[in-house]
């Protein structure tokens, strides 16, 4: 299973920041590990150009569950695809909360990716209120059950781990509390595909990862690399947290 290193760039990026993520192609010619940048719909096609011979890889932060149709305003996983696209992030907390995705909906989404030949990043996380009330694994599980299709492989599923309370502020859970939910959704995707399976899933840690704490965070037993978001539109502290992951990997 190789690490990767995710950056999502939500709604941030024009042109010009195009040079960020060459930049951090530049750095890593022979990344140890997998380098993704999800920015905005409009970027894809140029940063997919301008990486070929790279190994940055593009993908999207959402695509619809429809192939095609009377949809305005929705891109469908084929045309993230064709635009360039190898990846899909699917069901971020942000579009759960904003557009109200739920796990059937998700699902749906994650099941276009795959007929698209998309990898889906799935994420799952809970609030801090269902934390403090010590329902963590019983909403990731839920998540996790309802918005991951049957036939997963490691190939097609990712599923980033993200705590809404730690995404932009710059709150991050113990190492305890990561490695305790990550243990929870490995063992889950074992007993749902088989060991087989379960254990080429990528498991991603994302919510304030900075090159300052990813070395501990990737330290950590079922992390195999993370889905960063403010940090990951600087160059810089993006390549940092990407040597952490390779330096991870030895
Ligand atoms: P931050 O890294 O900015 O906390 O965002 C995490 C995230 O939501 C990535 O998808």
């Amino acid at each position: 299973m190789r690490k990767l290193a995710a950056g999502n760039w939500k709604m941030n990026g024009t042109t010009g920041s195009l040079a960020e993520a060459m930049a951090v192609a530049a750095a890593h010619p022979d990344a140890a590990v997998e380098l993704l940048i999800c920015p905005p719909a409009t970027l894809i096609t140029a940063m997919a150009t301008a990486a070929t011979g790279t190994p940055l890889e593009v993908g999207g932060q959402d695509c619809h569950a429809a192939a095609s149709g009377a949809h305005t305003g929705d891109i469908s996983a084929a045309m993230l695809s064709d635009a360039g696209a190898s990846y899909v992030i699917l069901g971020h907390s942000e579009r759960r909360t904003d557009h109200g995705e739920t796990d059937a909906l998700v699902r749906a989404k994650t099941e276009a990716a795959w007929a698209a030949g998309l990898t889906a990043i799935v994420c799952v996380g809970e609030t801090l209120a269902e934390r403090d009330a010590g329902r963590t694994l019983e909403v990731v599980g839920r998540q996790l059950d309802g918005s991951v299709p049957n036939g997963a492989s490691g190939a097609r599923l990712v599923i980033a781990y993200e705590p809404v309370w730690a995404i932009g502020t710059g709150k991050v859970p113990t190492t305890g509390q990561i490695a305790e939910v990550h243990d929870f959704l490995r063992a889950r995707l074992d007993a749902r595909f088989g060991e087989g399976v379960g254990r080429l899933v990528r498991l991603l840690y994302g919510g304030s990862v900075k090159p300052s704490n990813a070395a501990e965070i990737f330290a950590i037993r079922n992390v195999d690399g993370a889905l960063v978001g403010g940090a990951s539109l600087k160059a810089a502290e993006f390549s940092g947290i990407i040597a952490a992951l390779e330096d991870s990997v030895g």
